[in-house]
């Protein structure tokens, strides 16, 4: 045959292909996986030269054995590994081992998620674990949501949300319709100076600017303040500006630091604005007994990023946005002939492109739904515990040595802590232990450099804690 063993059908051949392909694979990855260092892959020069000299379309294919050598030769050794208890840089999680099951699925079957008819159980699958993650969330019966590539594409959306209900609400305009209002330069977005960056990016992508977005002061305990964020408001409003949202963060990308929502709900409430909560990093902790109260009481927002692919430890992508009025999702409706037509919708044939930005969509929503009934909330549970207390034991640690300073005891997860040395000497360490295979973070906290850990592998060990710690003060001292 021409096109032999191209897809995964009933054919015997082809699932015979379909599972030497897979076992192959799978065998080049668990080859690859000989020690438990982060990083022991090539140097960013090193990587260009070699990735350089592979020529990606050669004029007759090579078959899957020889390219999957190639692989393993050059791109599995130069993985970082998530999973390695050295791996600690940043809000980049290993992966639950169902989840991976979940993802060969996922891809296997290729459903995409912008109409029914190309995701029949898919789709209502998202739409039940949509609905059951409102209520897990205090969102209510009218809630709604969606699932989206990350938590800078579910701040996008609910940004945008924010700003069209604004405009709809206060100033009667249908942005949907008639592009940006007259008064679009006057409209703000309030979001703690420790905010992510994707606040900055989505002002841009709605064509309100940077200059849209207002940094309120965080506290000493890297949380907005809200005294300065009340006296902002006052002066914008008087000034005539058009405060429009706050975007509470619950777990900061650096600290895990939180933001209250009950004083930004009441502010909110005063001059008419929206509440976001930016729960990316710590949406997860809803799923502690012990811990659940320090994210606040999240159903006061009007929206909610929750990043599966963080603290909840799934494979990227996987995130989502949850509204408290559903009906506020309306400006991501629209109806084409060949995808969505509004009898589909009667019929009760819900093409849930109507409520994202993307059209062709991964069915992400599998993960959760397999990896929650997996787990449990107490298997969940543990595994955050086990992480927050993680995080608790190193602050202790380093609050009881002069070597170390730290900025703030940890709400969730991550610890920020520089050796008391220059920036120099804690820049140098990272990089030292880099080399070393252990990956930690860096980031600068008023005006000087400091060093990361973000603690979302529950493998980590008090001891091999201490360890990592003896280390950067023995390269500190070097
Ligand atoms: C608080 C916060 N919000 C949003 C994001 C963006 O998430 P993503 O990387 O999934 O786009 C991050 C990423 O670290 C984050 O820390």
């Amino acid at each position: 045959m021409r096109f032999d063993s191209l897809f995964l059908t009933e054919d015997k051949a082809s699932q015979e292909t379909y599972q030497k392909m897979c076992g192959l694979t799978m065998k080049a990855i668990l080859s690859s996986l000989q020690d438990g260092k982060a990083y022991e892959g090539l140097s960013p020069k090193e990587l260009k030269k070699v990735i350089a000299k592979e020529e990606i379309l050669p004029a007759h294919g090579l078959g899957f054995e020889k390219v999957l050598e190639k692989v393993e030769r050059e791109v599995l050794p130069n993985f970082v590994k998530p999973a390695s208890t050295t791996y600690m840089a940043h809000l980049h999680s290993p992966a639950l081992m169902e989840s991976l099951a979940s993802e060969l699925i996922i891809s296997t079957f290729n459903q995409s998620m912008d109409s029914w008819d190309q995701s029949p159980v898919a789709t209502e699958i998202e739409l039940e674990v949509i609905r059951q993650l409102c209520l897990l969330y205090g969102y209510g019966e009218n809630s709604d949501g969606v699932f989206t590539s990350g938590g800078s594409q579910s701040n996008l959306c609910c940004l945008m949300l924010a700003r069209d209900w604004y405009c709809n609400t206060h100033l009667n305009y249908d942005i949907k319709k008639y592009g940006l209002p007259s008064q679009w330069q006057k409209l703000r977005i309030y979001v703690s100076e420790l905010s992510h960056f994707s606040m900055e990016k989505s002002a841009h992508l709605m064509g309100l600017g940077y200059q849209s977005i207002v940094k309120v002061p965080a506290d000493d305990r890297c949380r907005m303040d809200v005294s300065a964020l009340s006296e902002m408001l006052e002066r914008d409003a008087k000034a005539g500006l058009l405060p429009m949202c706050v975007v509470a963060t619950i777990g900061t990308t650096d600290y895990g630091s939180i933001d209250d929502v009950v004083s930004l709900k009441e502010l909110c409430q005063k001059y008419g604005m929206w509440l976001h909560s930016d729960a990316a990093y710590g949406s997860a902790a809803i799923l502690s007994e012990k811990y659940c109260t320090r994210i606040g009481d999240l159903s006061l927002g009007d929206s909610l990023t929750v990043d599966f692919h963080k603290m909840f430890l799934l494979p990227i992508s996987c995130s989502a946005i949850l509204v408290k009025q559903g009906k506020d999702m309306e400006p991501f409706m629209l109806h084409a002939d060949y995808l969505n037509r509004e009898e589909d919708e009667e019929d009760g044939y819900i093409n849930l492109v109507g409520k994202s930005i993307q059209t062709t969509r991964r069915f992400d929503a599998l993960k959760v739904w397999v990896s929650f009934q997996c787990r449990g909330k107490d298997g969940y549970g543990e595994i955050i515990d086990t992480c927050i207390e993680n995080a608790a034991y190193v602050y202790q640690r380093l609050v009881a040595d002069s070597a170390f300073s730290v900025v703030t005891a940890p709400s969730l997860s991550s610890v920020v802590f520089r050796l008391a040395a220059s920036d120099e000497v804690n820049k140098k360490v990272r990089r030292a232990l880099l080399l070393e295979g252990a990956v930690i973070g860096q980031t600068v906290y008023r005006g000087k450099t400091y060093l990361k850990f973000t603690l979302l592998n529950p493998l980590i060990t008090h001891d091999s804690l201490d360890e990592l710690l003896s280390r950067i003060q023995r390269l500190g001292s070097a």
